[in-house]
């Protein structure tokens, strides 16, 4: 545990100040060189320079009155309408501009539970619970929504190209449901969900359709002008309510912006929140926070003046190029095979049937130097591929095949404590045990005195002693429980009956 920091006594010289910030930089990942795959969306130096001259010109602004500052309401409705316009909105759309795709998405649901309330007031009342169905490859901020609104959250599997079918959900839709959501496309593989047959299909039930486009919002639009084949997704499809989009992913805006944008102001005025008693006075929000920085609001909106249609066309060329070279590439390795369908510039890749270990091949590409986000259910590396990834989409290829080919030529590899850890944890069948887990790690990060917790400290929470002590034991025990299911499911398919489904209790 270091010592407490504490406010210097005395104020210390800017430039010492700034040297220590550029300096504290080091161990953070190096995203400019091309070798991370998620968390930052690069446009090139000359860019990432006028994200900070705008921001610092607003760095001070707030938008919490709109009068007081007129100019960052002005930037906020211009983007709302750019967005509006590129999203196919009817001229009664109406949004607006949040911190991140999470507090779109907590918006939207906070939005359709008021607007739920305001139809039928027994929600959220007598332990009426409402309820919104989305596919289970939906961001987790719609777990963190539901679970910070009372909003149940009612999660429909997904078929193997990681899509959602539109029968599963209308088969999902009972009494209590106040809302349908999917994505385009889910993050973990790039999926876009069937939008206009659910939007279909929530027309028919009277029920509103939220399509998370948080990270697909600044990149389908522009693949469609580029001629690919992008399914309808946002409001040409008419059951579609509301999409979130966030500019500070392919829209390369600084860090802090997103979108929220509605069909009209029916849904939008149930985002609004108005406390009348305060003693400060009347107080009115539209989004889930109070102040609203202006420096990432500035950032956005000359982000899209800077790069224009024109420049988000060369963008998503170079990173569509870059994802379909790495496609192929991944595609010519024998033993594996790509995850989900090859709609958009998400990659995501896996160990075919019977293929050598993934975990393992993970962590010989990150002995390489590449920063590996690695996905579960199924197991797989997930990559956010950008107009920076072109560059280095063949080196990345390369590292790929290498990397496969020893862990074939070594498969105990996969016996290593990262792998080892990883391939447990995707199977551990009792996921409280895991949350626990990871609570204990952030509870470790967030401990009185600590800045950095020690990463290589002996774990002391229930999966780590698990591992630490019966890893081996335990993973023939979970092998065994997988092949009992199979066998559970050779032996029901095969006696004709169609497979069990867990009855819905909520009609
Ligand atoms: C599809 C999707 N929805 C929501 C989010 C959440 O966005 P944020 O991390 O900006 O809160 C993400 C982030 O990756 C996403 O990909």
């Amino acid at each position: 545990m270091s010592s407490r920091a504490r406010i210097p006594v005395t104020g210390r010289a800017a430039d010492t100040v700034l040297d220590e910030l550029a300096a504290m930089k080091t161990p953070d990942t190096d995203w400019r060189r091309g070798r991370v795959f998620s968390l930052v969306y690069h446009a090139g130096d000359e860019h990432e320079r006028l994200l900070q001259r705008a921001h610092a010109l607003y760095a001070s602004a707030n938008l919490l009155n709109p009068m007081a500052f007129q100019s960052l309401r002005r930037m906020e409705a211009e983007i709302t309408q750019m967005v509006a316009g590129l999203f196919h909105g009817p001229p009664s759309a109406v949004g607006s501009v949040t911190s991140g795709g999470t507090e779109s998405i907590l918006c939207a649901v906070a939005t359709y539970r008021e607007h739920a309330r305001a139809q039928r007031p027994v929600f959220g009342r007598l332990g009426h619970r409402p309820q919104i169905v989305a596919p289970q490859t939906i961001h987790p901020a719609f777990d963190k929504a539901a679970h910070w609104f009372g909003v149940e959250l009612k999660k429909v599997a997904v078929d193997d190209d990681q899509r959602v079918r539109p029968e599963a959900m209308a088969r999902a839709i009972g009494r209590r449901t106040i809302a349908l959501a999917v994505s385009a496309p889910q993050y973990p593989h790039g999926s876009i969900d069937p939008v206009a047959e659910v939007g279909a299909i929530a027309a028919r039930h009277g029920l509103p359709l939220h399509v998370d486009a948080c990270v697909g919002g600044f990149m389908l639009p522009w693949l469609e002008r580029l001629g690919r084949p992008i399914a309808p997704w946002d409001f040409r499809v008419p059951g579609v309510t509301s999409i979130s989009a966030d500019l500070h992913k392919y829209g390369y805006a600084g860090k802090g912006a997103s979108t929220l944008t509605w069909r009209d102001m029916t849904w939008m005025r149930h985002q609004f929140f108005v406390a009348t008693d305060y003693p400060g006075g009347i107080y009115v929000s539209p989004t889930m926070i109070g102040t609203r920085p202006g420096g990432p609001l500035a950032a956005a909106w000359a982000a899209l003046h800077t790069q224009g249609e024109d420049g988000y066309l060369k963008l998503t060329r170079a990173a569509i190029d870059a994802a379909d070279r790495i496609r192929a590439g991944i595609t010519a390795v024998p033993g594996l095979a790509l995850i989900g369908r090859s709609d958009t510039t998400i990659v995501a890749w896996g160990a075919a049937a019977g293929g050598p270990d993934l975990y393992a091949i993970a962590d010989r590409l990150e002995a390489r130097g590449w920063s590996v986000d690695r996905t579960q259910h199924p197991a797989g590396v997930h990559l956010t591929v950008t107009a920076n990834h072109l560059a280095i989409a063949d080196d990345y290829v390369r590292d790929v095949a290498a990397a496969t080919a020893e862990v074939r030529a070594d498969p105990s590899l996969a016996k290593e404590p990262v792998a080892a850890m990883y391939g447990m944890m995707a199977k551990i069948p009792v996921r409280g045990l895991v949350k626990r887990s990871v609570r204990q790690l952030f509870e470790r990060m967030y401990a009185p005195g600590v800045i950095v917790p020690d990463a290589t400290a002996p774990a002391d929470d229930a999966v780590g002693r698990l591992l630490d002590k019966h890893g081996a034991k335990v993973d023939a025990v979970l092998d065994g429980v997988d092949r009992l299911r199979a066998r559970l499911r050779r032996v029901r398919t095969r006696g004709g009956r169609p497979p069990g489904r867990i009855p819905d209790g909520n009609r």
